[in-house]
C-alpha cells in the first residue's frame, strides 16, 4: 500500500494531494501542517472527493504518521509575493526545511523525499546535506514546470499537441532557467525544420524564453500564487516513482560531475523511477546554452554559500 506524506497543506500541498487522489496512484495520504485546522479541513474536503475516485485514506497527521511513507513531499514555507524572486525566499524556507526535517527524521524509516518549496534547487541541496539520505533519493520538482511551460508555448505556436514536443528547460528553477532551444523536437523534427515544413517563421526565442522565466510572476501578480500546474507536475513525478516508469523528467538533484558541476543541485533531464533519480542526462549543448547554464550554476552556488554551505 503506497503512502505519501505531504508536509505543507497550503495551496500547493493541497492541490498536489487533490491531483494525486484524482490519479488513483496511492492508497494513503497524510497531510501535515503547522496550522492543524487547515490540514484537517483539507483532509476532510479531500476525503469527500474520494467518493468520486477510488478509496484513498486522507487524514491530517503528525510526523509519527510518516513512519512508513514511501514518499514525503515538502511543500511548506512561504510563497513568492508579487515581484519577489524565488531566491528571496531562501533564508526563510531553509529555516522551515531544517525545522521540518528535525521533526520528520526521528520517525521516518526512509523512502524518497521530494522538495517542492522554493528556492527548490537550494532546498533540494540542503535536504541532502541535512538528512544524509543517498542523493538519488532526494528530488526537487525543479524545472519540471518550466519544461511544461516551454512545451505549452511551443504547442500553442506550432499547433501540435505538447505531448508530441520534446523540449527541456534545465538549470535553476528561477530567473536563470535555460530552455534548450537546440534540442527542441516536434514529432522528432528539429523546430526550425518543422516550421519550414509548415511554412511558418520560427518562434522568437527571446520572447518565449522570457515568457517561460516570467510565467510565475505573471500568475502571482494576478491571483497571488501558482498551484494547479505545479500540483499536476508533482503528481507526474509521483506517478513515475510509484509506477517505476523510468520517465525522463527535468527534476532537480545533486549533480555528480555533469557538465563539470559537483556539489550543486539544479535540474537536468533525469530518469525517474521507484528508486528516485536515476541517470541525469548531459544533452549536447550549443555554446550559448552552456554559457547560460554556467551562469545559472554560479547564481545557485553563490546563494548556497549565503546559506552557509
Ligand atoms: C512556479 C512556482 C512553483 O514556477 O515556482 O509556478
Amino acid at each position: 500500500m503506497a503512502t505519501i506524506a505531504v508536509i505543507g497543506a497550503g495551496s500547493v500541498g493541497a492541490t498536489t494531494a487533490y491531483a494525486i487522489i484524482a490519479s488513483n496512484i496511492v492508497e494513503e495520504i497524510v497531510l501535515i501542517d503547522i496550522n492543524r485546522p487547515r490540514a484537517e479541513g483539507e483532509a476532510l474536503d479531500l476525503g469527500d472527493s474520494t467518493a468520486f475516485t477510488t478509496p484513498t485514506r486522507v487524514f491530517a497527521g503528525d510526523y509519527a504518521d510518516c513512519q512508513n511513507a514511501d514518499l514525503v513531499i515538502f511543500a511548506a514555507g512561504a510563497g513568492q509575493r508579487p515581484g519577489e524572486s524565488r531566491l528571496a525566499l531562501a533564508e526563510k524556507n531553509h529555516a522551515v526545511l531544517r525545522d521540518v526535517l528535525a521533526q520528520l527524521m526521528p520517525y521516518w524509516r526512509g523512502g524518497l523525499l521530494l522538495i517542492v518549496s522554493n528556492p527548490v534547487d537550494l532546498l533540494t541541496y540542503a535536504a541532502v546535506k541535512i538528512t544524509g539520505l543517498e542523493p538519488s533519493r532526494v528530488l526537487g520538482s525543479g524545472t519540471i514546470l518550466d519544461s511544461a511551460r516551454f512545451r505549452y508555448a511551443l504547442s500553442t505556436y506550432t499547433g501540435v499537441d505538447a505531448r508530441n514536443i520534446h523540449a527541456y528547460v534545465i538549470g535553476e528553477h528561477g530567473d536563470s532557467a535555460v530552455p534548450l532551444w537546440s534540442r527542441v523536437r516536434v514529432a522528432g523534427i528539429p523546430l526550425d525544420e518543422f516550421c519550414h515544413q509548415k511554412g511558418i517563421a520560427p518562434p522568437d526565442r527571446e520572447v518565449v524564453t522570457t515568457a517561460v522565466r516570467q510565467a510565475a510572476y505573471r500568475i502571482i501578480e494576478r491571483k497571488g500564487a501558482t498551484y494547479y500546474a505545479i500540483g499536476l507536475g508533482i503528481r507526474r513525478i509521483c506517478e513515475a516513482i510509484l509506477k517505476d516508469q523510468k520517465s525522463v523528467l527535468t527534476v532537480s538533484g545533486l549533480l555528480a560531475g555533469q557538465y563539470g558541476f559537483n556539489d550543486l543541485s539544479f535540474s537536468l533531464p533525469t530518469v525517474v523511477g521507484k528508486n528516485g533519480r536515476g541517470i541525469a542526462l548531459e544533452l549536447p549543448l550549443v555554446a550559448e546554452e552552456l554559457a547560460a547554464l554556467r551562469h545559472s550554476a554560479a547564481i545557485l552556488k553563490a546563494a548556497q554559500e549565503r546559506l552557509g554551505y
